[in-house]
């Protein structure tokens, strides 16, 4: 089999690069390792930035996502039990949107199956060859038998523990990473949401945060020590710890029910550079990883797609390598800055093992700062919203 780009991945990364190479007429194939329905039983990132809004419209998959997003105006943080609304629409103009991963996933999976386009599910110990030549290959497995996929380019959008980064000289790659020593318990409820916004919650026996789905799903996480199990919090144990790092009013409206989803996700920043190496490229988690704080990973993952979407496009109509050629140098710039974003608001929300009474002041001040002044808030906002690429 041949194809322009092969994709290794089909998480938002992959399946947004395929959509928008799809829109210039460049022919791909997605590698996935997983079934269809396992990618889509993930439940993950929640908040969309405007940018990645737009991005997807001009996509042409953002029906669903406007008749069922929630447009959020604004975040709330809840500082030892002191709230503070950050209203984004008034500081710069700008809005984020609530609208699941599970949701942008299934929506460009329906965009490329009724397109026709192969995705290739279940497709095991792929491998990559020959990407520092002119023609690259890849080979993977599928029902027992070896397969060939030749391509022009690869694009390597199968997040942190794929192949694609792993493939890669060591001497070639360098890394950056710090690993927090907690991770974040998230529930999902057939509830409504306790509040219209999302909450931010500081507190001293660890961060919270409320969000949502819909109008009558709620997501909730705790802050809890990386070693703890899922198994060790029951539903009741997980509300009364909610309920004890919220503001009393917030704990009084919290309408709790079964869970239907229960995890613990790890915190980690990483970023690996470069992202290309010949005709292999990184996006989206392969590339870095931030910790969920600022809701930035699922934002990166398309800023980076739509510039190396950009960068195909220039090879195969104007024949100019001038786009892959900047293309890691163009989405590190922003991916530092979103890592500097993420690794800012976990350390001022969280508690951290080693944060002396020294460091909780800080903490406050930072916070007490932050609703005080138009500039620093001015600054959450254009963060939180999304720097342009
Ligand atoms: P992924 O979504 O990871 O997709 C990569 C795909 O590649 C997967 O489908 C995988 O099965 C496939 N793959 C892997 N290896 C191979 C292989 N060898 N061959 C073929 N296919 C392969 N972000 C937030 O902002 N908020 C959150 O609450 C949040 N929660 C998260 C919870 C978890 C457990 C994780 C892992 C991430 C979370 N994130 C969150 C981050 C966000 O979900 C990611 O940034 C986003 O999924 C990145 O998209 P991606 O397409 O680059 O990678
Ligand atoms: C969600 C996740 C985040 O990491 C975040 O910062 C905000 C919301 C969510 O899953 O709803």
């Amino acid at each position: 089999m041949r194809t322009k780009v092969a994709i290794i991945g089909s998480g938002p990364a992959g399946l947004l690069l395929g959509r928008l190479l799809e829109n210039a007429g460049i022919e791909t194939v997605i590698l996935e390792r997983r079934s269809q329905e396992y990618v889509l039983g993930r439940i993950r990132a929640g908040v969309l930035e405007q940018g990645t809004v737009e991005l997807l419209d001009r996509a042409g998959v953002g029906d669903k996502l406007h008749a069922e997003g929630l447009v959020h105006d604004g975040v709330e943080f809840c500082f030892d039990g002191n709230r503070h609304r950050f209203n984004f629409r008034e500081l710069i103009g700008r809005t984020v949107t609530v609208y699941g991963q599970t949701e942008v996933t299934r929506d460009l999976m329906q965009a490329r199956d009724s397109s026709g386009l192969t995705t290739i599910y279940e497709a095991e110990n792929v491998s990559l060859h020959a990407f520092d030549g002119d023609a690259p290959k890849l080979r993977y497995v599928k029902d027992g038998v070896e397969h060939q996929l030749a391509c022009d380019f690869i694009a390597g959008c199968d997040g942190y523990h794929g192949v694609s980064r792993a493939s890669v000289p060591q001497d070639a790659l360098r890394t950056f990473e710090r690993v927090y020593p907690f991770g974040w318990l998230g529930i999902l409820v057939d509830r409504p949401p306790v509040a219209d916004e999302l909450i931010y919650a500081h507190h001293e026996r660890g961060f919270a945060l409320c969000s949502m789905r819909s109008p009558s799903r709620s997501r909730y996480y705790i802050q809890v020590p990386s070693s703890d199990r899922v198994e060790e919090w029951s539903d009741q144990r997980f509300f009364d710890e909610l309920r004890r790092r919220v503001n009393e009013e917030t704990a009084d409206k919290l309408l709790t029910g079964p869970s239907i989803e229960k995890s613990i996700a790890p915190l980690r920043s990483f970023v690996a550079e470069p992202l290309r190496f010949g005709r292999l490229f990184l996006a989206g988690d392969a590339a870095h990883i931030v910790p969920p704080t600022g809701a930035k990973g699922l934002n990166l993952a398309a800023s980076d797609v739509a510039a190396l979407a950009e960068a195909l496009i220039e090879v195969y109509t104007e024949r100019s390598s001038a786009g892959i050629d900047s293309y890691s140098a163009r989405v590190l710039s922003r991916i530092w800055k979103a890592e500097r974003f993420s690794w800012w608001m976990t350390s001022i929300l969280h508690t951290f093992p080693d944060t002396d009474a020294f460091g909780r002041r800080i903490q406050r001040a930072e916070f007490e700062y932050l609703r005080s002044s138009t500039a620093a808030s001015r600054s959450l906002a254009e963060n939180y919203t999304g720097l342009p690429l």
